[in-house]
């Protein structure tokens, strides 16, 4: 594991979460090298999903066998994600049976990326989003309770949900047996950089991992205040955000195809902006 990895990783349950989360989305079949470079500059944590329409699970592992075959890393020095979505999410190629119930669908899904990523084990394994805008439905709480069962039986160390709103995230943690640990959302400047939700996850303990947080937010590098950081500082833009959102708290994803841009993404997590300067991005476009 690369110096970079080990800085400052959280740990829940027992299951340590690095910072930085490379994101495997929209790479096709770049999928695997992508994987594999990544792994090879330092990443020690994967995100993917279950999606064949936006993810390439199997190329996935097959980046992960190749690495532990020429590193000589073993299963347990990475951190593993990856997604359970629904068929309204999906293409036609499904990886559970549309005509079986709820239950049946994640078993399914969760067992053929278990095959995809040649393990036994997920280190986190996240409800892609809820079925609905508001609120949650049947179908919801059916599809958490199959992924407690999994955590209970050891195949899933945490449990999240990604790109859901205060109101959802409010009602799971309130009615789930075993609460939310993880939550993966869009983050957008304008509002405070999701900053209900990291509030709501900082009240219950769960961590927060920030996606977009550069395509989503490409007007703040114009702003004259965050020009002044990145001049006083000398990091690019894309480092200011990482930068900041690490201080905020967060765990990042970033899907970048750039060896270069690996590194530098890595490297944040040496190059510390002031308290101050964070505090001005956090209310920059609010
Ligand atoms: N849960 C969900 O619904 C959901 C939705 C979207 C994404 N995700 C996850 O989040 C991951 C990341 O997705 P994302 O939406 O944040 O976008 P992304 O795929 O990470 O794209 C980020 C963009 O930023 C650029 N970039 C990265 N580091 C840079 C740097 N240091 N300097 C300059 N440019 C840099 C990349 O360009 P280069 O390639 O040139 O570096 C790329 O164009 C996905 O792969 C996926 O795993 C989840």
């Amino acid at each position: 594991m690369t110096e970079q990895q080990e800085a400052n990783p959280f740990t829940l349950h027992d299951t340590r979460i690095p910072r930085f989360i490379y994101g495997t989305a929209w790479k096709e079949q770049a999928t695997s090298e992508l994987t594999m470079q990544a792994l090879n500059n330092g990443f020690t944590a994967i995100d993917t999903a279950n999606q064949r329409k936006h993810y390439f699970e199997q190329g996935v592992g097959e980046a992960l066998q190749n690495f532990y075959r020429s590193s000589g890393r073993r299963r347990e020095d990475l951190f593993l994600q990856t997604k359970f979505t629904y068929a309204e999410g999906q293409d036609n190629r499904l990886p559970y049976n549309p005509a079986a119930d709820t239950k049946t669908q994640v078993e399914q899904s969760l067992l053929s990326s278990l095959e995809h990523l040649h393990t036994e084990y997920l280190d986190a394994y996240l409800l892609h989003g809820p079925s609905r805008s508001q609120g949650l439905s049947d179908r919801d709480f059916a599809v958490w309770e199959t992924m407690e069962g999994f955590h209970r039986s050891g195949q899933i160390k945490l449990l999240g949900v990604s790109n859901v709103n205060h109101q959802q995230l409010e009602l799971l943690s309130h009615r789930a047996a075993i609460k939310p640990m993880l939550v993966q959302n869009r983050c957008f400047a304008r509002t405070g950089w999701d900053a209900n939700i990291r509030q709501l996850c900082h009240r219950h303990g769960i961590l927060y991992q920030g996606f977009s947080l550069l395509t989503a937010n490409t007007q703040l590098l114009a702003k004259p205040e965050f020009q002044a950081i990145m001049a006083r500082s000398g990091l690019t833009g894309p480092q200011v955000i990482f930068q900041a959102a690490l201080k905020m708290g967060m765990i990042i994803l970033t899907g970048t195809s750039d060896p270069a841009h690996m590194q530098q993404d890595l490297n944040c997590l040496h190059t510390p902006l002031r308290d101050d300067e964070v505090n001005l991005i956090e209310q920059l476009m609010t």
